[in-house]
């Protein structure tokens, strides 16, 4: 299996890039996908936006297990992170970042008010990993397309304010991170949801992964998908692979194709819907 690196010296530059506009912000949307809450993550975020109002988005709740997608707010919020789960291509949930930007910020709306400021502008940024819907969620706040930047680690120059409703800025660039890649598990979580766009897995081992997980953790989802019996769904992966190339073509049959195949029903939903990062127990 191809072994994905991950580059310190990229993320110090981001670091330094995202900590420099950090200065202008009062409120951080650290945006993560929803089925991958730790996956998507990037533990220097804690570090550097120690001094920042901080909300913890986890977008793409359409696609994630809505059981584990709670079971991760309760989680958070026993870590003292305040989240929200949103579907970012409603417009309904965009309400809730906003109330919730303005209940962050609460305290200090109210000492602006009390010192005669009535409209305090709230100055926001989005952080996060490439793929988790930051530039979504930006033109979705605005209200209007932003030119967005691409998806390069680090924050470009001339950071334009773009101004939304309710009192709002947005910086018009997000911070974008790469995930912090430190165990082969991860790479493969990242690359099977879509995360990754790089080649950087071969399609046979992201195939195995997710039919060792959904026998794991969604096997009635995968019996439904395949039409698995309960023996059948017993044997390994290997062993399911081979089946699913026979079952999808009765004449000639590659591994690649098949590995593809699976692959993207995963990604359409085909498999249902699910989560790959599972709480941690004893934290
Ligand atoms: P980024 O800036 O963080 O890199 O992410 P971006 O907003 O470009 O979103 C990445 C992909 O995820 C886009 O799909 C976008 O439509 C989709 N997306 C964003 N939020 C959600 C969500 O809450 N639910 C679902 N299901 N999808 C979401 P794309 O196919 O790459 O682009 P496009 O075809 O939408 O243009």
């Amino acid at each position: 299996m191809a072994i994905i690196q991950w580059y310190p010296g990229h993320m110090n530059k981001a670091k330094n890039q995202i900590q420099a506009c950090l200065n202008l912000v009062d409120v951080v949307l650290e945006i993560r996908d929803a089925r991958l809450p730790q996956s998507s993550a990037n533990p220097l975020l804690e570090q550097i936006t120690q001094s920042k109002k901080r909300l913890i988005i986890l977008n793409k709740k359409d696609l994630a297990d809505p059981h584990q997608t709670s079971c991760w707010q309760d989680y958070l919020r026993q870590h003292n992170l305040g989240s929200i789960a949103i579907d970012a291509q409603h417009n309904s949930h965009l309400k809730v970042i906003i109330s919730t930007i303005e209940k962050l910020m609460a305290s200090k709306l109210d000492k602006y008010r009390n010192s005669g400021v009535k409209n305090y502008t709230i100055r926001v940024m989005c952080l996060g990993i490439p793929n988790v819907g930051k530039s979504t969620i930006l033109n979705k706040l605005a209200g209007k397309k932003i030119a967005v930047t691409g998806n390069r680690p680090g924050v470009t120059k001339n950071q334009n304010w773009i101004k939304a409703p309710h009192h709002i800025e947005l910086l018009d660039t997000p911070g974008v991170l790469w995930p912090k890649i430190d165990d082969q598990q991860v790479g493969l979580k990242l690359a099977l949801s879509g995360a990754l766009k790089a080649d950087l897995v071969a399609n046979e081992d992201l195939a195995l992964f997710a039919l060792e997980y959904w026998k794991k953790y969604y096997p009635q989802q995968l019996q439904l998908a395949y039409h698995f019996s309960d023996q059948v769904l017993a044997d390994n992966s290997s062993d399911l692979l081979k089946l699913l190339a026979h079952q999808f073509s009765s004449t000639e049959y590659s591994w690649e194709n098949v590995a593809q195949k699976i692959i993207q029903d995963v990604r359409k939903g085909i498999l249902g819907r699910y989560t790959l990062d599972q709480v941690p127990l004893n934290d």
